[in-house]
């Protein structure tokens, strides 16, 4: 789990770097939603879910892109929720200018849903978040508290993300002690039986984990070098020397090319996707 300066960090991070998320992840967390919607019950009109741990809404987007283009009207409803306001700022701009009427949001920790009703939804999707957590077992309980009994939990979480592996070796030929710092979540994380287990002991049944595979893609190779030189990875290097932060960006674009070979813009992610029913 992270530790409580690492959730502060990270909540920092997100905040700040709310409006950039999407381009940040390289649509990475978008097309793994996309394959969390079939383990949700069927998308109608009463139906409400849960965007937990939302960032910019990108799974409450999916849900109701969905829903419209299965021609359901009036659309679902879907609360998302976040701990970092610069995210919860992003969905509202984003119902705003889409016109969503069936979207609240709020600025909560997912440890603790405190005013969410019980017993509410039909499905809960956690897509890369839950690893985020001090208390991820205290998070899991509290989506199992939210769902209707035979509600559904989708939770993703990461096996292996190509571009972090990018920044490691990148990282370690410059300043091999820094290295633990890129991802500074427990390695657990990346095992099957860490989502499982935590899900299990949050009160889930039907505990079912999955491997997905998937991509990371920018448009140019000089984007992937911004986007891993930006400002959401500045925490790694921020007390490095002039000298070795000189050598960053020829040390990651060395890396970026051995990953996708010359020109390649795509870099490999698996993920988990694990579901459990509230019985
Ligand atoms: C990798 S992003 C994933 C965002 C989004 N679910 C997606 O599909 O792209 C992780 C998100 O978890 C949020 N987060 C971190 N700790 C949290 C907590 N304790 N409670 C709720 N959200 C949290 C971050 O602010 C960030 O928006």
């Amino acid at each position: 789990m992270a530790n409580e300066s690492v959730a502060a960090q990270m909540k920092e991070q997100f905040d700040s770097q709310a409006a950039e998320y999407e381009r940040m992840v390289g649509g990475t967390t978008r097309r793994i939603a996309e394959k969390c919607l079939p383990y949700l019950p069927p998308i109608t009109s009463t139906s409400r879910f849960l965007d937990n741990g939302s960032g910019p809404g990108i799974v409450t987007r999916l849900i109701l892109d969905t829903a419209a283009e299965q021609g359901i009207n009036p659309l679902p409803h879907v609360t998302a929720v976040d701990i970092a306001p610069g995210m919860i700022a992003q969905v509202e701009a984003n119902a705003e200018h889409s016109g969503w009427t069936t979207v609240d949001s709020h600025v909560l920790s997912a440890e603790n849903l405190e005013g969410i009703q019980s017993d509410a939804y039909d499905g809960v999707v956690m897509n890369f978040a839950l690893f985020a957590l001090p208390d991820a077992v205290k998070g899991a309980r509290e989506m199992l508290r939210v769902l209707k009994p035979q509600g559904v939990a989708v939770v993703t979480t990461w096996k292996k993300s190509a571009p972090v592996e990018v920044l490691e070796k990148a990282v370690a030929a410059i300043r091999p002690q820094d290295t633990a710092n890129v991802f500074p979540i427990s390695k657990d994380w990346l095992t099957m039986e860490k989502v499982r287990d935590t899900m299990v002991a949050g009160g889930f049944s039907k505990v079912s984990v999955k491997e997905e595979r998937s991509v990371w893609k920018n448009s140019s190779q000089e984007e992937l070098l911004s986007v891993l030189t930006g400002p959401f990875w500045q925490r790694i290097w921020a007390n490095w020397s002039e000298e070795e932060k000189a050598r960053l960006k020829p040390e990651i674009m060395k890396q970026i090319q051995n990953e996708t070979g010359e020109k390649g813009v795509e870099m490999e992610i698996i993920a988990w996707i694990c579901a459990g029913v509230k019985e």
